[in-house]
Order: structure tokens, then C-alpha cells, then sequence
């Protein structure tokens, strides 16, 4: 039978090597983005692909959702849906306004979509700010873990995660009402070599570098340790829990790494792997953001057998290999 994947924010970083494995292992996928922060050369390679289609759509236009869902309606066989369309860079979690639409609004209706459409699958990209507070405690937090959430009074950074938080309910509630089957997953601080945010540290650090020696860190960063999740292993995250049904029960996965590093640590690893020297100063602070994030990722690795399996030095390196 033919399974066709509906994946959203398909020229993401994760969208976009998702949509380049599943046509690797026969799906056929239908991907739609409206470039928010990405471009089209992310799936350049597979647009001329014969099981692939994509629309420059955006998923908070009714008239181009009403268009999708027309011609899903026309298909035959076994539809599977992965919402990875989202407001994401750090420099939105401030912003109520500009995560709401997309992140909630859109996640919501996406998933009736593919409930009304018969899907038997929706993955929901969540996120492992929702931790907040409590991204840290040692062998890892849990995705049962209580949270200790920063509210307004303290940051507007978790309007994000407080948003994505409420898709996780939207995505148990709907599994337990027997609607369809899916799952959200929280991922870590994903990158890619294709990323086209200067801000994020990884590709940051690296211009910083190809311009000059000096890298210009928060404050926050003395202190803050990140593990970092390359796009390969995420969109394999996704797979992996596309692919088995028992693990769909609603229920929320973590996926990272297990790999801690310490920010300025990591500014000297890129600057090495470089051959140049760096100096590193600090300006600024950043309201909310947890010193340390460490996710426990037994569940996903016992349910599905997934594990990450790029390491950070292979990552920084196939960054580097890509940019410099
Ligand atoms: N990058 C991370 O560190 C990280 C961490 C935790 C969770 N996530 C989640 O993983 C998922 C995938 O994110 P990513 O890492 O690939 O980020 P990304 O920004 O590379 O991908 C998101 C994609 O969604 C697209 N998009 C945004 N608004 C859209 C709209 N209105 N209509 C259609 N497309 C739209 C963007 O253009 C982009 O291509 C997201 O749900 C995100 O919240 C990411």
C-alpha cells in the first residue's frame, strides 16, 4: 500500500532531511513551507524527485490549508502527518505575538486536518524549553517530570514553550480520544550544516571566526552547558517514531544528546577545529534561559531504538566542511 507523508516546515532543518530519508527508504511525501527561515536550496536536490511534491504554502493561510487538504482527499492509501512548521529562533521566545498563530493555532489545525483526512499518524515537533527551570537534573530530566515554569512576572521567554507545551495536550487528547495515533517529541537545540540563522551559536561562532578573532558571548554563557542535536539524528528521531505504531500512544519523547559542553568550550572546539585563535568577550543577559539542559532520552531509546548518533566533533566538522 502506498504511504504518503504530509510533513509542514518541510525546508527546516529537520523538515528537510526527514523528506530526504523518508523518499530514501520509498515513502512518497508531499512538504509544504513559506521559506519564514529557510529557502528552497535546502531541498534543491529533491524537488525534481518523482515521489516528492512541495508547495511554497504557508500553514496559517485557510485558502492554501483548504487547497492541501482538497488534494490529500483525492489520495489513496495509508497518510501520515509531521507538523515541523514552527516559529523557532530564540529571538521569537520573547515574543508572545509572533510563535501564537504558527506554533499553536496552526499545530491544532493541521492535526484536525489529518484527523478529518483519515491520517493514521501525526508527529508533533515540541520543544524541551518547556523544561524551563528545570532542564537540569543529573542522568537527565524526564518527559514525566514536573515542571517549574518561568510565567510572565518573571520572562516572556516561555510564551514559546508554554505554546508548545499545549500542543502536547492537543496531541495526547486527540490519541485518547481515538482519533488517530501520534506523538510529540521535545527535541534539544537542533543544528544543521544548512542552517541559515547567524544567531545560533554554531553557525555564529563559525562566521564570527571566518571574520575576524573575536566571538562576543552573553554573559549567561560562562555558565550555560548545551548538548546539541545534529538535524541528521532529529529527523531519524522522527522516523523512528513514525514507524512504530506502539510507541504512538500520545505520550511525549524527549530526544538530545547526551554530550555536555560549556559554551565558551565550545566557541574554542569550532575556534581549534578552525587553526585559529579566539578571544572571547561578554555583553548582555538573557532573561529565563537555564544554565544547563539535559535530557533523559531512555523512553524514545527503549521504545523505538533510537539513539543519536552523530557526535558533536562529526557535527562541527560537517558544519565546517559546508561553510567554510
Ligand atoms: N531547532 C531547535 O533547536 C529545536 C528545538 C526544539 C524543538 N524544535 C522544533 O522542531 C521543529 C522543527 O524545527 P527546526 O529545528 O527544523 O527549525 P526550522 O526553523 O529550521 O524549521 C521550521 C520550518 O518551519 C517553516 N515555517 C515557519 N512558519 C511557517 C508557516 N507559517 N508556514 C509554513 N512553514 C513555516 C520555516 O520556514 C522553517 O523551514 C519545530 O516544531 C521546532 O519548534 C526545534
Amino acid at each position: 500500500m502506498e504511504r504518503l507523508v504530509v510533513i509542514s516546515g518541510a525546508a527546516g532543518m529537520t523538515g528537510s532531511e526527514t523528506v530526504r530519508r523518508l523518499l530514501k527508504k520509498g515513502y512518497k511525501v508531499i512538504g509544504f513551507d513559506n521559506f519564514f527561515a529557510s529557502s528552497i536550496d535546502t531541498i534543491k536536490d529533491v524537488l525534481e524527485h518523482p515521489d516528492f511534491t512541495f508547495f511554497e504554502f504557508d500553514i496559517n493561510c485557510t485558502g492554501q490549508m483548504i487547497v492541501l487538504e482538497t488534494l490529500l482527499g483525492e489520495k489513496h492509501g495509508e497518510l501520515h502527518f509531521i507538523n515541523c512548521a514552527a516559529v523557532v529562533h530564540t529571538k521569537y521566545f520573547y515574543i508572545p505575538q509572533a510563535t501564537f498563530e504558527t506554533n499553536v493555532i496552526s499545530m491544532k489545525n493541521f492535526l484536525e486536518m489529518a484527523i478529518r483526512l483519515g491520517a493514521k499518524t501525526y508527529i508533533n515537533c515540541s520543544t524541551s524549553e518547556v523544561y524551563s527551570f528545570g532542564s537540569y537534573k543529573e542522568g537527565g530530566v524526564l518527559e514525566n517530570d514536573l515542571l517549574l515554569f518561568s510565567t510572565a512576572e518573571n520572562s516572556l521567554r516561555t510564551s514559546y514553550a508554554t505554546g508548545k507545551l499545549l500542543t502536547e495536550f492537543f496531541m495526547k487528547e486527540a490519541v485518547e480520544n481515538g482519533l488517530i495515533k501520534g506523538c510529540s517529541i521535545r527535541f534539544a537545540n537542533v543544528y544543521s550544516d544548512s542552517e541559515l540563522y547567524p544567531e545560533h551559536i554554531i553557525p555564529y561562532t563559525i562566521y564570527s571566526l571566518l571574520n575576524g578573532d573575536n566571538v562576543q558571548l552573553l554573559e549567561n554563557a560562562r555558565k550555560t552547558y548545551r548538548t546539541f542535536l545534529h538535524n541528521y539524528d532529529s529527523c531519524d528521531a522522527v522516523i523512528s517514531l513514525l514507524e512504530t505504531p506502539e510507541a504512538l500512544d500520545g505520550s511525549v519523547y524527549n530526544a538530545g544528546t547526551t554530550e555536555e559542553i560549556l559554551i565558551p568550550d565550545l566557541v574554542q572546539t569550532i575556534a581549534d577545529k578552525m587553526g585559529k585563535k579566539v578571544t572571547i568577550t561578554y555583553k548582555g543577559e538573557r532573561t529565563a534561559d537555564p544554565l544547563r539542559r539535559l535530557l533523559n532520552i531512555e523512553k524514545i531509546r527503549t521504545r523505538t531504538g533510537w539513539s543519536p548518533k552523530v557526535t558533536l566533533d562529526e557535527g562541527l566538522s560537517l558544519c565546517l566542511e559546508k561553510i567554510v
